[in-house]
């Protein structure tokens, strides 16, 4: 076992990579050769990545691609992706193929408004907190006028501080829930530096105030927090046509609705599914969220609580099909940055808002929006259709191929040998067994 490291931080990457090599990779050479293959070769590129994080040894790579064929909004974009899962990219083009000659997606943006809080306990008499409150309150404003003066030059800034008395919930719980637009910035800095800003004056003015007379009942703040949950930041994506025009046989086309339709209801209904449901929807999310290197995690954690919204884990998609009209949308909340963070820093990120023709931040949640309807779309269709592995499979197969050391030549062979075949791990052991035993 190895003993704990002071001073880690300070090391070079050379000596980090030596010392890691030496805890815990018995100085494999191979094992310090692949973290060095991944360096790039442009030294000062590679700082640039070094510096994202601490502790950088080398790069983690994902493979980056693009669905073309998206008509959003009548305009034409190919979605930069970033995802490992091999089906996701083909999946997310083939639902773009389907919706391109039926009038592409619509969408909406719902809302922008950001929020964040500064958790206060306060256990003296309410009526006292709340003329504090209404006596601090443009104290608490005019405070951070030297961190929102460039955002509030551009349309945004602080919209709103409220008193919000949660002790219903918890002994003694007050919140000052603040409410922001952020425009084109995710905003995460922006918010907290704000809220530490009122926090301070705050508390700082509970000292000078009339309404608290013994020191144990001023308020006191306990953190100050943007929030990752933006049911104010919503927007909406969909998709309709005639039944008819969902297969070209009618009887077919019927058939798919209704089981469509009952797919989703289902996932509205059932949480076991309604995850598995969702999870398919995030497949697209995250990957235009990490190609164009926004905060996953903070999409993540959002969208599911507000899949959650009415206390029981829903679908984030509705389908119907209702007067021979084939109806299938989303509506999430999506916190994104178009400006800041590593948008202007990642060249790969760059290059995706380059693909993407350089959206703003409605833009690009309307996009992201699009990119999670689809995965869903493609994810029911085969579900209620032919079953997911056959085309999960079908995509699998090369990195089946790849753990066996495939050559090219085998490559060739099985994938044509399993074109009209079930592709199964086991299958193709066993193809790939028989090819190198004849040879
Ligand atoms: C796999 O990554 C995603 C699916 O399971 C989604 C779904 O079941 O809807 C296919």
């Amino acid at each position: 076992m190895a003993n704990p490291v002071s001073g880690f931080s300070k090391k070079t990457k050379e000596e980090k990579i030596a010392w890691l090599a030496s805890h815990y990779l018995y100085d494999d050479p191979e094992a310090v050769s692949v973290l060095k293959n991944y360096w790039n070769a442009d030294p000062q590129l590679q700082r640039l990545h070094d510096d994202f994080i601490e502790n950088t040894l080398t790069n983690y790579y994902l493979p980056f691609g693009i669905a073309p064929n998206f008509l959003i909004n009548e305009r034409l974009y190919a979605l930069p992706m970033v995802i490992e899962e091999s089906s996701v990219v083909a999946a997310a083009s083939n639902a773009a193929k389907f919706w391109l000659d039926k009038g592409g997606f619509k969408t909406e943006i719902l809302g922008t408004q950001k929020n964040g809080q500064v958790y206060v306990n306060y256990f003296g008499k309410k009526a006292n907190l709340l003329a504090y409150f209404e006596e601090v309150l443009p104290s608490l404003k005019a405070s951070i006028g030297d961190i929102e003066k460039n955002m509030k030059k551009r349309g945004g800034g602080l919209v709103d501080i409220v008193l919000k008395d949660s002790t219903h919930s918890l002994d003694g719980f007050y919140q000052l829930h603040c409410t922001f637009e952020t425009l084109d910035a995710m905003g995460a800095n922006f918010i907290n530096s704000c809220l530490e800003t009122i926090a301070k004056t705050f508390e700082d003015g509970t000292v000078r105030s009339q309404h608290f007379k013994e020191a144990e009942e001023y308020p006191e703040v306990v953190m100050s927090i943007l929030s990752n949950y933006v049911p104010e930041c919503t927007v909406r994506a969909e998709v309709s046509c005639a039944v008819m025009d969902l297969n070209p046989d009618p009887e077919k086309a019927g058939e798919f609705a209704q089981r469509f339709v009952r797919a989703v209801q289902i996932a509205q209904n059932e949480t076991r599914r309604a995850v598995t449901h969702n999870k398919g929807i995030m497949n697209g999310i995250d990957a235009v969220i990490l190609a164009t290197g926004n905060d996953f995690r903070a999409v993540e954690a959002g969208i599911h609580a507000y899949a959650a919204k009415d206390g029981h884990y829903r679908s984030l998609t509705y389908a119907s099909a209702d007067n021979n009209i084939f109806r299938f949308g989303i509506e999430i909340p999506l916190a994104l940055g178009t400006v800041g963070g590593l948008t202007s820093l990642h060249p790969m990120v760059k290059l995706a808002f380059q693909i993407l023709q350089k959206p703003n931040a409605k833009e690009l949640m309307q996009i992201v929006a699009v990119a999670g309807l689809a995965q869903n779309f493609a994810a029911l269709r085969s579900l209620v259709t032919t079953g997911i592995q056959k085309g999960h499979m079908k995509m699998h197969l090369m990195n089946i191929l790849n753990q066996l050391e495939a050559n090219s030549q085998e490559k060739e062979k099985t994938a044509d040998h399993f074109k009209e075949r079930t592709v199964t791990h086991t299958a193709v052991v066993e193809f790939i067994e028989t090819l190198r035993s004849q040879s």
